[in-house]
């Protein structure tokens, strides 16, 4: 298998009379952390909505692990390996974070397997929620209503629940989006240690500081199209990048 976990070739996504992606091709190598970085509105929410089958692509290919996966259905993509959070937090009312850990488990079978109560007796699902609970460090808060926690545990809870799919790769949708720089620095820590482990990571944010320190690879995006890839220390430096979206930055 070539060193590419995830290689999008020229993905388009067309809504109406908007272009939201254009021509992007990218690579997510095994193994790695590579970020997807550009104003608002630029296309990368669209970007994840397109790989992890939310979105039809309206032209180009999606490989993911050494198959085609542009005309897949989502469901068969988490079962593939892909896990994603989102931009705005999906949490259940009414739910404990244990819950959510157990039931709200990325599905490997159909919509009434998921419902069925015997998700409650399977072992692998709670030996997966119990592992998600102890990587997120979630153990104190196990029977808490998840949405009645702050902004930043609920972002944790968001993504160990993406973990008990047991992706091999890992998608986050602005995943520092109103932690506090506390928080933001422990999450850099605990995503270094799952790419420790063989996690690849695909990741969204605004966050100048989180991304520079912890990405392997950044891929710029504009008005739909990749502007830019580079290291961390050539996207920093790009005169293109600087003009486009780093230019009122100073966080980096
Ligand atoms: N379902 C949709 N239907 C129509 N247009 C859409 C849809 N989803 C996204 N768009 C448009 O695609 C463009 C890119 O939006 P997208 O949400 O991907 O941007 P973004 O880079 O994630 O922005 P932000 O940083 O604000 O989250 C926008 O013009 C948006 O309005
Ligand atoms: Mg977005």
């Amino acid at each position: 298998m070539s060193d590419a976990l995830l290689k999008l070739d020229t993905v388009s996504k067309v809504f109406g009379g908007i272009r939201a992606l254009s021509d992007v091709s990218l690579t997510v190598p095994q193994n790695r952390i590579v970020g997807v970085i550009g104003p608002n509105g630029a296309g990368k929410t669209t970007l994840f909505n397109v790989i992890t089958g939310a979105y039809r692509a309206s032209a180009g290919d999606v490989v993911f692990d050494g198959q085609s996966v542009t005309q897949w259905p989502s469901h068969r993509i988490v079962r593939a390996g892909i896990a994603r959070t989102f931009q705005n937090i999906r949490l259940f009312a009414g739910m404990t974070v244990w819950e959510h850990l157990l039931v709200a488990q990325p599905h490997q079978g159909s919509m009434l397997r998921r419902v069925l109560p015997s998700r409650w007796a399977d072992p692998k699902a709670w030996a997966r929620a119990e592992e998600a609970l102890e990587i997120f460090g979630l153990q104190t808060y196990r029977d808490s209503i998840a949405r009645t926690l702050s902004y930043g545990l609920q972002r944790k809870v968001e993504m160990a629940r993406a973990m008990t799919a047991g992706p091999k790769l890992l998608m986050l949708d602005e995943p520092v989006a109103g932690m506090n720089h506390d928080e933001a620095e422990e999450l850099r820590q605990l995503l270094l240690r799952l790419q420790g482990r063989g996690l690849s990571i695909l990741l969204i944010e605004h966050d100048m500081a989180f991304v520079m320190n912890l990405c392997h690879q950044l891929y710029v995006l504009d008005f739909g199209a990749l502007i830019a890839a580079g290291t961390p220390a050539e996207i920093r430096t790009n005169p293109v990048v600087l003009d486009a979206y780093l230019g009122s930055e100073t966080a980096c």
